[in-house]
């Protein structure tokens, strides 16, 4: 298993929620973490701060990832100095649920430009400015299945899935490229309770998946050095279950 002792990290959407979780974990064994934001900066530098109290040498770097010119310098900034960069999180994203009749060219466009064109970007930075490592994608469970609702979000994961797995046949052996897939872990800002208990009855396991467990699949597959092209779906099965998720054109879709 690779050490974490010489590895440093960029964790993008690390302010909050899973990105955050990830960001503990990583420095808690060892590496030394980018944490990435946009708008949490408060919370981001709230983090460097307990990061702080573990190690040295974590850092802070902000970057609308929705803009080309300041996603383009992101990691080519973060190894101008010499230093290396070894491991990419793209976790940063946005979540909607939309009915396909309601797609229009703008909606479709954002949700592509932050679930794909910005992480894939950066997944080709990386293997173009860094020597060597690993690249995990976060995906979502959906990629399994066919949920309708979650529309250009879904469609997006799904080419980030596929995104992961060219990558990895293509940037073997200097870097792998791995993903993980959540299902039901932190409902989003606003999300119906009800919404969400009627989800978690479908899951096999009962239960949704804690923050902590997703940031640990990451670090597993930061760690295994000949694993690669996986995604590793952190769902308690729900994926393997196939819900009917979709609502109809009608329903309400605050999920
Ligand atoms: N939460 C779940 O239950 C769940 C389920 C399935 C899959 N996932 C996947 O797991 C990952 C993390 O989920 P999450 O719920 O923790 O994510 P999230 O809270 O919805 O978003 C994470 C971060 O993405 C960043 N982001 C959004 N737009 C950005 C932009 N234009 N530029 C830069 N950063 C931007 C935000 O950073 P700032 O706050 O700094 O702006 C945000 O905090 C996502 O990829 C998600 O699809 C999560």
């Amino acid at each position: 298993m690779r050490s974490m002792e010489n590895t440093r990290v960029l964790i993008t959407g690390a302010g909050v929620r899973i990105g955050r979780a990830t960001a503990s974990a990583f420095a808690k064994a060892g590496a030394r973490v980018v944490i990435h934001y946009n708008s949490s900066e408060a919370e981001a530098h709230s983090l460097l701060g307990e990061l702080a109290t573990i190690s040295p040498g974590h850092e802070c770097v902000k970057a609308d990832l929705m803009q080309a010119a300041e996603r383009g310098k992101l990691i080519a900034s973060l190894v101008a100095d010499g230093r290396a960069l070894n491991c990419l999180v793209n976790n940063a994203s946005v979540y909607r649920r939309c009915p396909l009749t309601h797609v229009i060219a703008e909606s479709l466009r954002a949700d592509y430009e932050i679930n794909f064109v910005a992480p894939f970007l950066l997944m080709r930075d990386f293997a173009r400015y860094c020597e060597e490592g690993n690249i995990i994608n976060l995906l979502d469970q959906r990629v399994a299945t066919v949920d309708p609702s979650a529309s250009t979000y879904g469609f997006a994961k799904k080419s980030l899935r596929d995104a992961t797995e060219a990558a990895a046949v293509q940037w073997a052996p200097r870097i792998r490229v791995n993903a993980v897939a959540p299902g039901v872990v932190l409902p989003p800002p606003g999300a119906d309770p009800a919404k969400i208990e009627r989800i978690i009855r479908l899951i096999p396991m009962a239960r949704n998946s804690a923050e902590e467990e997703i940031a640990e699949a990451c670090l597993f597959l930061a760690r295994a050095e000949t694993i690669t092209g996986q995604v590793l779906y952190v769902d308690g099965g729900l994926h393997l279950v196939g819900p009917d998720l979709a609502e109809p054109d009608h329903a309400d879709y605050s999920l």
